[in-house]
């Protein structure tokens, strides 16, 4: 062959393979670019070196010379396509891992439990009607749970059986000077502590635990959550309580079709004293009890009777929780199984 040939050859293959180098996007065109040119078996540089055998005697000295340019060149391309590729792999690297200017995707955090939600939008409901919500502590003594609310000692609601009496340090459960503690057993004892503090008017409500020693089933849970409510001014009456109950009961179910009645009863705190039943779509649901404060508390608490007048009532956040998502089973809000709290 020809050195001149050869030559010519050698150049084609040195540009041809400048350019294939170059062009390497990523790292397997890189990599099927040396497997073509440099290839130990099958690459070009390899076919073309053997042409150099057929190159006249005297001119190899010449061609060996251009070979070794030429592995130069292309090694030297192989080299700059193999930094050029590592560098924008760091870049990529360097980028953030999200684009600040796409849309975002709400991040799943959980949700709140649907009793949370419930007092939630009661405190909401209850606001706007001029109710503020206040707390009480759930271990309470005997004056504010029962003694206060003319609840005397003989009273069967303060049966051991239905209350969860705190041993106090005596051993005992209040016997001698000694105060009787109990987990609270209804959240009317926060209308003690705030009329104790607050002089009239006054227009709250307080949503929180209560307990009572009941075994758990469809309807009963040792632990649950009451809303109570009060309101004391000058001439309140029955009017007010059930207004104030409807249009409670109609924002929280969503619509006039929410019906309340009253049925006469009995509360030791209240004169008189009505069990509070709603209807929403089908059929009449016991809520809780109600009524006018009785003359008895307020004097208790150091209000004129005759002055002021008030109404009360304290109602089940689990039924009516319940009642408007169709829960059928009191236990399945304290289960915490997620694939049932997660509906809400
Ligand atoms: N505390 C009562 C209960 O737990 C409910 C109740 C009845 C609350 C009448 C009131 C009321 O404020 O006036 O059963």
């Amino acid at each position: 062959m020809a050195l001149a040939d050869f030559l010519a050859e050698l150049e084609q293959l040195a540009s041809e393979a400048e350019a294939a180098f170059a062009q390497a996007a990523d790292p397997a065109a890189l990599e099927s670019a040396r497997v073509e040119f440099v290839g130990a078996k099958k690459g070009r540089l390899k076919q073309v070196q053997q042409g150099m055998r057929s190159v006249e005697a005297a001119d190899r000295p010449a061609a060996g010379k251009q070979l070794n340019d030429a592995k130069n060149r292309i090694e030297q391309a192989a080299q700059q396509a193999q930094q050029r590729l590592n560098s924008s792999d760091q870049q990529t690297a360097a980028k953030p891992a999200f684009d600040p200017t796409l849309p975002g995707v709400r991040p799943r955090l959980g949700r709140l439990h649907p009793i949370t939600q419930t007092i939630a939008d009661m405190k909401d409901i209850m606001g706007r009607l001029g109710f503020t919500a206040v707390e009480g502590p759930e271990i309470e003594d005997d004056w504010h749970n029962f003694q206060a609310l003319n609840i005397p000692l003989e009273h069967p609601a303060r049966d051991p059986l239905d209350n969860f009496y705190l041993a106090t340090a005596a051993g005992s459960t209040g016997a001698g000077a000694e105060p009787t503690l109990l987990l609270r057993s209804q959240t009317s004892t926060v209308q003690i502590r705030v009329m104790s503090e607050t002089p009239p008017p006054v227009r709250i409500i307080s949503l929180g635990r209560v307990y009572r020693p009941d075994t758990a089933d469809a309807t009963h849970y040792p632990m649950f959550h009451q809303i109570e409510g009060l309101l004391v001014d000058r001439q309140v009456t029955m009017a007010d309580l059930k207004s104030v109950l409807r249009m409670f009961c109609q924002s929280y179910f969503g619509g006039q079709d929410v019906h309340i009645r009253f049925r006469p009863s009995f509360f030791p705190f209240t004169e008189p004293s009505v069990e509070v039943d709603m209807n929403w779509q089908s059929g009449w649901m016991e809520m809780g009890g109600a009524g006018m404060v009785d003359p008895n508390v307020l004097q208790a608490v150091g209000y004129d009777p005759e002055e002021v007048t008030g109404f009360a009532f304290g109602l089940g956040v689990e039924r009516i929780c319940m009642r408007r998502h169709g829960i059928q089973d009191i236990r399945d809000l304290y289960t915490n199984d997620v694939r049932f709290l997660q509906q809400f």
